[in-house]
């Protein structure tokens, strides 16, 4: 009896020791595959492979896809995920040059000041508008680079105009652009030129332009085939004011909204920067343009009309009286004063929704 209850004893021990082996033998490979599951690529996911995944992957695989197995899924993830990667090296291939006049040119416009016009609604209008008041179009590859250099100070009402008509202009004429406003501080005697000299190295010190457009605030084309780029030589673009009657005051006016390729503007050493005041800095830059042997492109008097806002003389805007005499001696000059000798201190730079602020110190004359 004792024998055959020790005997039992030893075949229920061993029994229970096979099956706990069992037990730790089935909990250790069902830990393996575990860990070999969650360390395949899908559970360390580059950012790359993730987006693929989110994009083509994820939803077929959470909406769970009736009948597919895990295997078929991860196969035709494999393959959306390269589908994918082919539609978008297509697409950059694909894009083709913007044209050299856009299609989306409307004409004549109309343009009047009594309406009220706010920044929200002129945002709301542009949602394609990016931060610092850039845009690119999408579905052509630009032809230029354009930055647009407005000089400024306290005429916030003026700017609220040119926002709204020039940001729908801009995107019509299919431009790769950003709008910088270059704020004179303080009240010494305003400096446009040398302004405008400071735009054209901030602006580069943001991006690859190639195209600077010089504007007047206050100036708005009534024409959007009025085209606000670079051509083959400098371009003067407000040719026909309504302040002028529509017609040019004189064969030589090169002031309101002009532009030069970074190339021209380096030809003439950029801007002169020591006309305080009003007038004649533009004559200056014409002058400088002649003596390098360039020409002055221009729109016809129909493309080319444009309207300025009214307004009263600025204070510490009063006409040079120096202008006549620094005109007369650009050719002795232009080396010696511009881009190579221009100095200023950034004070404030604001990127705002609909263009980017940049505060400066000019100094005084
Ligand atoms: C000034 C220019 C100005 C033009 C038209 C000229 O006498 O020198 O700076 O743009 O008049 O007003």
């Amino acid at each position: 009896m004792t024998g055959d209850s020790n005997m039992n004893f030893n075949v229920l021990n061993r029994t229970c020791k096979l099956v706990v082996l069992l037990c730790l033998l089935h909990i250790t490979v069902t830990f393996f595959f575990y860990v070999r599951s969650s360390a395949t690529p899908l559970g360390f996911r580059s950012p790359q492979s993730h987006r693929n995944v989110l994009r083509y992957g994820q939803d077929r695989a959470e909406a769970g896809s009736p009948g597919t197995d895990a295997q078929e899924a991860g196969k035709k993830q494999g393959e959306a995920a390269e589908e994918s990667r082919d539609q978008e090296e297509k697409q950059d291939q694909k894009l083709e040059k913007c044209p050299e006049t856009s299609p989306l040119l409307v004409g004549p416009l109309r343009v009047e000041f009594n309406i009220h016009v706010s920044l929200d609604q002129i945002k709301k209008d542009n949602p394609n508008i990016q931060y610092g008041g850039r845009y690119k179009p999408k579905d052509c590859e630009v032809l230029q680079k354009v930055a647009i250099i407005i000089p400024f100070r306290n005429r916030d009402e003026h700017l609220k105009f040119w926002l709204y008509y020039l940001h729908p202009i801009l995107q019509r004429q299919q431009l790769d652009y950003g709008v910088y406003i270059i704020n004179q501080d303080g009240d010494e005697t305003f400096n446009r030129a040398k302004l405008l000299n400071v735009g054209y190295m901030e602006a580069l010190k943001e991006y690859d332009y190639n195209c600077f457009v010089f504007s007047d605030v206050d100036l708005i084309p009534m024409d959007d085939r009025n085209t606000y780029r670079c051509f083959e030589q400098p371009r003067h673009l407000s040719v026909s004011m309504d302040k002028f009657s529509y017609r040019l005051p004189y064969n030589q006016y090169f002031g309101g909204v002009s532009s030069l390729s970074k190339d021209q503007f380096l030809k003439i050493n950029g801007f002169p920067n020591n006309y305080w005041g009003w007038g004649g800095e533009d004559d200056d830059i014409f002058n400088r343009l002649s003596f390098k042997g360039m020409s002055i492109s221009r729109p016809n008097g129909e493309v080319g009309k444009c309207r300025m806002i009214r307004h009263n003389r600025d204070k510490q805007n009063d006409p040079n009286p120096q202008r006549f005499d620094r005109i007369a001696h650009t050719r002795d000059t232009m080396d010696k004063d511009g881009i190579n000798t221009l100095s200023y201190r950034v004070l404030k730079t604001e990127k705002l929704d609909l263009y980017t602020k940049i505060t400066v110190d000019v100094g005084k004359p």
